[in-house]
């Protein structure tokens, strides 16, 4: 156990170098996590691909695969969070071009409250942040941000408390937010929630809020740790090139042991796309990597990227590794009744329930893109990646009502006896 203290403090400070302003080290990390007795510490020497049920919860040593050695930093701990590695299966979605086929990697699977791509990057984030002897995390995001409600939940399985900071519009940033989708998971864990206006949060940036957060919540004596928006940094990015190595191994197992031609995925951030790009680059997959941009647009996303795979001394350009198509349709957690209307067909006809924030809009593009130029498609195997986010769903309840399936009352005969008052549901 002390050994593996000792190596987390070493492991912080290496991860410092991801950050040009690094927030100081506490004096006192080894007490910190002694002291929280809901972080179980295992000396377990687990690798991805022996992960078990008995490990969730528990800080791993991480060990990289070895093709991504000459990145810099690599990460020495995570924490299992997630329920990985999450299955790969065929999608029989209809009107595909000849020979196409789809398959999904279903990360909408990877937990329930905790669940979606983020669980991937807080694996790391938050093993970097009990390393700093944090005791409270920020985070910021949009009001129906799956990745702050990921953080909230994360956080307390850890003992950690957990402050968000949520963007909502100009006319509801005084009223109370309410508890649909993400927003009812995180005020049950007890988030504390600050709601930004959307003009005050592009008029100031998200890092400049976090960090007026992060002052007053250090002046209170607290010792904050802030992630980014999305997880995307650097070392957030370390998941999805986790994510790799456990596709590489799941097409080893296989019986076909056939590659993928493309991987698909819904970009809102950058790091899921930054992690599978240089991932698939570096590793003996080298498939190709399309994003579909639900929010900016694509030259916003290569510099992005960029950044990331700079902090990661990757030295390649992202322009090189992945392709960025906009998807942005009306606007970010925008919906078209056109895209809607694809979430109700793609689940009526396969089962699978697309989020209409990201995932929706990376299918429709992906779908639209295939009806359009079908010769492109023909004979490829794609991988797309679903990233979850069913809770936000939730919000836009109305806006499907009136194309989800109907109900009708019971057409029970008269003739049928009918027991009064016997008070049993069976
Ligand atoms: C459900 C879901 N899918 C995809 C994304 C996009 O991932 P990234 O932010 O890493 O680009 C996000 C978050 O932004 C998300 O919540």
């Amino acid at each position: 156990m002390a050994k593996i203290l000792k190596e987390m403090l070493n492991f912080s400070c290496s991860i410092r170098r991801l950050n040009p302003n690094p927030p100081p080290l506490s004096p006192f990390p080894l007490k910190s996590l002694q002291n929280r007795p809901s972080i179980r510490l295992m000396a377990s020497t687990n690798t991805q691909q022996h992960r078990s049920t008995s490990d969730f919860l528990t800080i791993r040593p991480y060990h990289h695969p070895s093709w991504a050695s000459n990145l810099n930093p690599i990460p020495s701990y995570a924490f299992s969070l997630g329920h990985f590695p999450t299955p790969i299966h065929k999608w029989n979605l209809p009107n595909l071009p000849k020979d196409t086929e789809v398959w999904l990697k279903r990360d909408d699977l990877s937990g329930m409250q905790l669940s979606g791509n983020k669980v991937r990057k807080l694996e790391f984030l938050l093993a970097d942040a009990v390393a700093q002897g944090a005791d409270c995390i920020i985070t910021i995001g949009g009001i129906q941000s799956n990745h702050c409600r990921a953080t909230a939940v994360a956080a307390k399985y850890l003992n950690l408390d957990c402050y968000l900071i949520l963007r909502t519009s100009k006319a509801l940033v005084d009223k109370d937010p309410g508890l649909t989708g993400n927003l009812l998971v995180e005020r049950l864990v007890g988030a504390h929630i600050d709601l930004v206006s959307k003009e005050e949060y592009s008029r100031i940036g998200s890092l400049t809020l976090t960090n007026l957060l992060k002052e007053k919540l250090i002046k209170e004596g607290r010792k904050p740790y802030v992630i980014p928006v999305g997880g995307s940094n650097s070392l957030g990015t370390w998941g999805y090139i986790e994510a790799i190595s456990e596709i590489e191994q799941q097409l080893q197992k296989g019986t076909s042991r056939t590659s993928f031609d493309d991987i698909i995925v819904a970009c809102g951030s950058g790091g899921t796309v930054a992690g599978l790009s240089i991932a698939s680059w570096l590793s003996e997959l080298k498939t190709k990597v399309t994003a579909f941009s639900v929010c900016d647009d694509p030259d916003y996303f290569y510099d992005y990227v960029q950044g990331l795979l700079d902090g990661l001394e990757a030295g390649i350009n992202s322009r090189d590794i992945v392709k960025i198509e906009n998807a942005k349709g009306l606007g970010y957690a925008m919906s078209s009744a056109e895209e809607l209307k694809f979430v109700k067909e793609v689940a009526e006809t396969t089962g699978v329930i697309l989020d209409p924030v990201y995932s929706g809009k990376a299918a429709y593009g992906m779908m639209k893109d295939m009806a359009q130029n079908p010769a492109k498609w023909e004979r490829r195997k794609i991988l797309f990646i679903h990233t979850g986010g069913l809770l936000g769903l939730f919000d836009k309840a109305e806006e499907m009502a009136s194309s989800v399936g109907g109900w009708r009352r019971m057409d029970i005969d008269e003739s049928i006896p009918r027991k009064d008052g016997t008070g049993k549901m069976f």
